[in-house]
């Protein structure tokens, strides 16, 4: 299938994947007008020509011109929300960018469409990037801004895209990811009036009251049928959305890094460079969406080290001991973790000198992490670490050497971040500086090489607060949000090409950077800080609606932690089922824990390892929403669909009602699956039959259903389908 297709003489683009269409041309005014963003269409002659996106109602035909524009500058009569906006020397505060060129680029064997404009007054182009991979139907595109002049730029902002969405007879629905801390991906919908809804981060991360993504449908797509258009932008820092139905009723969402405080001195011969902002379209509603993004994915952003190997077992330590860990409390719950079968033996928060000082803490290591390391190693566990870096505390070594390194205006009172639970004051490094970068990669290579480790958690617990730079040149000082962001990537770039075997947990107190950039480098993300099971079968939903399921860890599943948020608690049963469906973690207090709740443990552990193969490198179906219904029901299917596993999770259910028949997903029709239930209710329960199951066709699961009886509180199953003979 050609992807790329390219009429010459009209100067048309049309950008296929295998289910949907994107096109664009010149117009007569040399702008680059959107024609269709939809489904599938083979013939170029099928697109409308740019008069007819152009003239509509518009009065005067320069609005026209400018209407519907893939990446409109400002100025003219272009009144909507610009891709770019600049400052020019002279004064100039406009820039109207228009078709110079295109070509195209092979890199890494995927063909990339560039498509030059150029502004009218100044020697300044914007290379809009397009590609598209073979193997998926995600369209990823971004801009390079390039001067050419001898003067500089003041960019002002910079986004990556703009989408421009098909006239519909419907209003369109917003659909995008809120929340807060503890309460991340909540799934939020609302309708698209003539407005401007803006969606965006200023916290200098990605997150959490936000996560860098958007849906639109025509209101009335569902989980699994109905046309969605959906984007993400890979960015970790401040980012923008805005959504705008202008007075004609065309639908945009012009994305990047967000303007808000943004400038950025563009210099003779310099480029600009912005993140992708990568886009598609549905046909199976919110589901297809979601399993678009997670082959993308797992094809072409996820370290390919770590994505083709199973998630570990963790044991962490964070909920059982907090900061208080010292040698003689590790050595002896490595023991246990081993027996209950963790794989990874991860110290969290308290093992560092301080936060800046990345070696160990000698009154609680008196002989460093060595002889902790040994053992972990001889009980047959890997060894993993947490760290803060961007920030230093106040009594580090780091902070007495160098206080400047830190981020604060001058003349304002520096701003510290005060941490009761773990007794500590701290300040934000300022990692837009090179030394301030160089120093961490150092600090976190020689962690590494010195420990061994396999994991290294990446913490961060506050939000940009008086992002000053004063050693900046000022005009430089505004590039703080943006060159932090690059800077961050730069360390783990490096570290990661250099411990491609190293897993890098993206945790951010809990998705605090939930977004497509990161999981470039990091395999797994802390979904919340929120481990209350409950609110993790909402969360979850959110989370996988952009993310990989298997990527969803935490400092733990299994653990007493549960109780922080709500006061809730909960069988271990019901928290270790839900945790399988991601990177299932004990946090539990294991010296404390009975025999009996070590053999529980245990058997978890057993059954993790025996099935997690499906949910880590299948599909995601999400069958059953715990927005709706008081349980929830995620289905995976292996990518050869021999294997399914059902997750079937429940609680608060009354009067003995019955989950309705959980129809299927995804099967092959034609193979019959042999079904074993894990988690049966040893009291039984009304209906003993539905617990015996006996082997069913694919087309038999996906129409009439499968059956299971939850009763009461966090009652849960975990079905597994295998094929048997046909
Ligand atoms: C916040 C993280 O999300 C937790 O998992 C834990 O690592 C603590 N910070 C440690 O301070």
């Amino acid at each position: 299938m050609e992807q790329i297709i390219i009429d010459n003489t009209n100067l048309r683009f049309l950008i296929n994947t295998t289910g949907s269409s994107y096109a664009f041309q010149v117009n007569n005014a040399g702008f680059l007008t959107h024609l269709h963003w939809g489904g599938r269409i083979d013939r170029m002659e099928d697109l409308p020509n740019t008069r007819e996106i152009m003239c509509h109602r518009h009065y005067s035909p320069r609005r026209g011109e400018v209407a519907c524009q893939e990446y409109p500058g400002w100025g003219g009569e272009f009144y909507g929300e610009p891709a770019l906006k600049a400052d020019f020397p002279g004064g100039v505060r406009c820039s109207l960018l228009k078709y110079k060129k295109h070509f195209m680029e092979i890199k890494e064997e995927v063909e990339e469409l560039v498509v030059v404009l150029e502004d009218g007054g100044y020697p300044l182009e914007v290379h809009l990037h397009y590609r598209v991979y073979a193997d998926t139907e995600i369209i990823e595109r971004w801009a390079e801004i390039i001067n050419h002049g001898t003067d500089a730029i003041k960019l002002n902002s910079a986004m990556s895209a703009c989408f421009n969405l098909p006239l519909v007879d419907h209003d369109y629905r917003l659909s995008h990811l809120a929340g807060r801390w503890g309460k991340e991906h909540t799934i939020e919908r609302q309708s698209v009036n003539q407005s401007k809804i803006i969606l965006e981060s200023r916290t200098g991360l990605s997150g959490p009251f936000a996560a860098p993504f958007f849906a639109l449908d025509e209101g009335f797509a569902t989980e699994h049928s109905g046309r969605v258009w959906f984007g993400a932008l890979h960015w970790s820092g401040n980012w923008k959305m805005a959504v705008e139905r202008d007075g004609y009723d065309r639908v945009s969402v012009c994305g990047g890094i967000n303007d808000f405080d943004f400038s950025w001195p563009l210099n003779p011969q310099e480029t600009f460079t912005t993140p992708v902002f990568c886009a598609g379209i549905s046909s199976e509603g919110f589901g297809g969406a979601s399993r678009m993004l997670h082959t993308y994915q797992r094809k072409h952003i996820l370290p390919p080290e770590i994505i083709k190997k199973p998630m570990p077992l963790i044991f962490n330590s964070w909920s059982s001991m907090g900061i208080k860990v010292n040698e003689a409390k590790i050595l002896d719950v490595a023991k246990k973790a081993a027996k209950v079968g963790a794989e990874m033996f991860v110290i969290d928060d308290g093992w560092q000198a301080a936060l800046g000082d990345w070696w160990p803490d000698t009154a609680k290591f008196p002989c460093g992490l060595k002889p902790v390391i040994e053992q972990v190693k001889a009980l047959g566990m890997d060894f993993g670490l947490w760290v803060e870096i961007e920030s230093f505390e106040i009594n580090s070594q780091l902070y007495r050497e160098h206080p400047d390194w830190g981020m604060s205006f001058p003349g304002r009172d520096i701003y510290r971040n005060v941490r009761d639970d773990v007794n500590r004051t701290s300040m934000m490094l300022n990692l837009a500086r090179e030394d301030v970068r160089e120093y961490l990669y150092t600090s976190m290579r020689e962690l590494i090489v010195n420990t061994g480790i396999k994991y290294l958690k990446l913490d961060m617990n506050c939000y940009f607060t008086n992002p000053g730079w004063d050693a900046a040149p000022p005009e430089e000082r505004q590039t703080i949000w943006v060159r932090y962001v690059q800077n961050l990537y730069s360390i783990f770039d490096r570290l990661n090409r250099e411990f491609p075997d190293v897993l890098l947990e993206n945790c951010a107190a809990g998705a605090g950077r939930s977004d497509l950039a990161m999981s470039r480098c990091f395999g797994r993300m802390n979904r919340s800080d929120n481990q209350d099971t409950l609110d993790i079968l909402r969360m979850h939903e959110g989370y996988t609606w952009l993310h990989l399921s298997r990527m969803a860890g935490g400092a733990c599943h299994i653990s007493d932690a549960v109780y922080h948020i709500n006061l809730r608690k909960i069988p271990m049963k019901f928290q270790a089922y839900t945790g399988m469906m991601g990177s299932l973690a004990i946090g539990k207090n294991l010296p404390s824990c009975t025999a009996e709740e070590l053999e529980e443990i245990r058997s978890y552990a057993e059954l993790y390892k025996k099935l997690r193969h499906i949910p880590q490198f299948g599909e995601m179906y999400r069958v059953a929403s715990h927005y709706d219904h008081p349980y929830a029901a995620f289905e995976f299917v292996s990518a050869d669909k021999q294997e399914a596993l059902l997750f079937v999770l429940g609680h608060s259910i009354q009067f003995a009602d019955k989950v309705p028949a959980l129809r299927m997903r995804g099967l092959d029709p034609d193979a019959v699956y042999t079904i074993e239930c894990h988690g049966n209710n040893p009291q039984g329960g009304y209906t003993a039959s539905i617990n015996e199951y006996q082997p069913m066709s694919g087309r038999g699961l996906m129409e009439l259903g499968v059956r299971v009886e939850l009763l009461g509180d966090y009652d849960a199953r975990i079905l597994h389908f295998k094929r048997g003979a046909k």
